[in-house]
């Protein structure tokens, strides 16, 4: 720790972006712990704030996060705060001049950005508030355009914005460093993808979904529910290579009926190949198959690095799943047609996530994860319902919500185990191990919500929003 410390044992500034506020936490933790670092914060932390100040990290470090993070904004290295602006005057005299002095050097060219979160200030007062920082021993010229550093002094009007305070509550100054990867949720929005259907999910979400589950360059990932591809698009963004199944003929070979409402049939070539295609990653496409998750078609071997999933919920798709023979009721015996006819079944909702759990026990590698969308009936949700496995360790658990009455919880699981015959009998110890059937309900409750309240109630989501 005490080499780590060396340049560093600085503290960094993140500018948080402030939608998806609950998927903050665990993709900037996940995005450190691809490089063992832990997060490592200051006593007045406070998860919802768009600023989080962080510690023990390298420049490196923090770069490497905002490389990957669509979460967070931009980063600086962290020069003073304050409540006030006299508190963030002493705060910067007391900051080392020898940190300081690389970048304030006569031959280097700088500018000041003023930014403020919950408040608009105009150009005169953004003005004050950067002469108001003359005391710092800047001797390079300012050069608005093409500057060798930025410095930004960043004040933060609270989160209420029927309430902004005539003055700022935390005002930071620090040296910028990197901006997120904000910028991907416009490039990669499903407007513009060439394949999508009812359920394709939003580019951010995706990219947040592989932030969570670790995915990194030539990790193998699969998505047993893969629908469009949307996850793989993301992962494949990170230099995974990516496969995956759907019970779906038509959504796998890309044909059938268009999702966009200007279009009747899919065109030529609107399958998962051509969006790898489209964001130049199709040499990292392994394949996709017809196959049904209910059935195991994989051999027995830790396969993938990540399953990323977003398994159907009765919603927008169907849950169903092939039946066995022996749901298949016997033609006569003097039938002479086709011997083998598929049938069509109801697929469970908690049936989905005890085969997706015990599917990736079997199939991930060590340290591998499992991110999955679970939906839940927010009047009647409570942690105990969110499934367990005796080889998977909950890492995260986190809200979007759907309307006021369901949302779904991203959940991220890490494989901290092989499984063992000992398993299978893990529930009769521990309630917690066997499937909470309520699951089961969430498409009824679902509509019954919209319909209590005489249509006033959020509708349900639209195509592709
Ligand atoms: C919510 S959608 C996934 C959407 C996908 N993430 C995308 O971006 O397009 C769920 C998918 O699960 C598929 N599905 C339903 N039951 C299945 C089963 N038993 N086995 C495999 N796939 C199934 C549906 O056809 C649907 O494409």
């Amino acid at each position: 720790m005490a080499l780590h410390c060396g340049r560093a044992c600085r503290t960094y500034l993140l500018h948080l972006a402030h939608d998806n506020v609950d998927f903050r936490l665990p993709e900037i933790k996940a995005l450190l712990s691809l490089r063992s670092r832990p997060f490592e914060t200051s006593d007045t932390f406070r998860e919802k704030s768009p600023f989080w100040q962080l510690n023990g990290l390298l420049e490196d470090d923090i770069r490497s996060v905002m490389s990957r993070t669509v979460c967070a904004k931009s980063a600086f290295e962290l020069w003073g705060h304050g409540k006030t602006q006299s508190e963030l005057k002493t705060s910067l005299l007391e900051y080392p001049p020898e940190n300081m002095a690389p970048y304030l050097q006569q031959n280097l060219t700088y500018k000041i950005n003023v930014y403020t979160f919950n408040k608009t200030l105009d150009f005169k007062d953004r003005i004050k508030k950067i002469d108001a920082l003359d005391f710092l021993p800047f001797e390079g010229k300012v050069n608005l355009k093409d500057t060798d550093h930025i410095f930004c002094l960043l004040e933060d009007y609270g989160c209420d914005p029927n309430n902004i305070p005539e003055e700022p509550l935390h005002i930071y100054f620090g040296r910028w460093l990197a901006d997120g990867q904000r910028e991907l949720i416009r490039s990669y929005s499903v407007k513009k993808r060439h394949f999508i259907g009812n359920t394709s999910m939003d580019a951010g979400l995706s990219f947040i979904m592989a932030n969570h589950a670790g995915v990194k360059a030539d990790d193998l990932v699969y998505d047993p529910f893969v629908g469009t591809g949307s996850l793989l698009v993301a992962c494949s963004h990170f230099g995974a290579y990516v496969s995956g199944t759907d019970i779906d003929y038509n959504t796998i070979h890309g044909i059938g009926k268009a999702s966009r409402k200007n279009q009747k049939w899919r065109g030529p070539d609107e399958n998962i190949r051509a969006n790898l295609r489209q964001y130049g990653t199709e040499s990292l496409y392994v394949d996709v198959l017809v196959s049904d998750a209910s059935q195991t078609i994989w051999r027995k071997n830790a396969l993938f690095d990540a399953i990323v999933t977003d398994p159907p919920y009765g919603i927008r798709e169907s849950t169903r799943r092939t039946g066995s023979n022996k749901d298949i009721i016997r033609p006569p015996d003097d039938f002479a047609g086709e011997s083998y006819v598929p049938v069509s079944m109801a697929y469970h909702l908690s049936d989905i996530f005890a085969d997706l759990l015990n599917f990736s026990a079997h199939h991930l590698v060590l340290g591998g994860r499992l991110v999955y969308w679970l939906p839940v009936y927010k009047p009647e949700y409570c942690e105990e319902m969110v499934p367990l496995h005796p080889c998977l360790t909950l890492i995260s658990n986190c809200e979007q919500t759907l309307s006021s009455h369901t949302s779904r919880r991203l959940i991220t699981m890490e494989k901290t185990k092989e499984p063992e015959d000992s398993d299978q009998v893990v529930h009769l110890a521990d309630p917690r191990f066997s499937s909470y059937q309520g699951h089961n309900s969430f498409r009824e409750k679902y509509f019954s919500g919209l319909t209590k309240k005489n249509g006033r109630e959020s509708k349900p989501p639209q195509k592709n929003e």
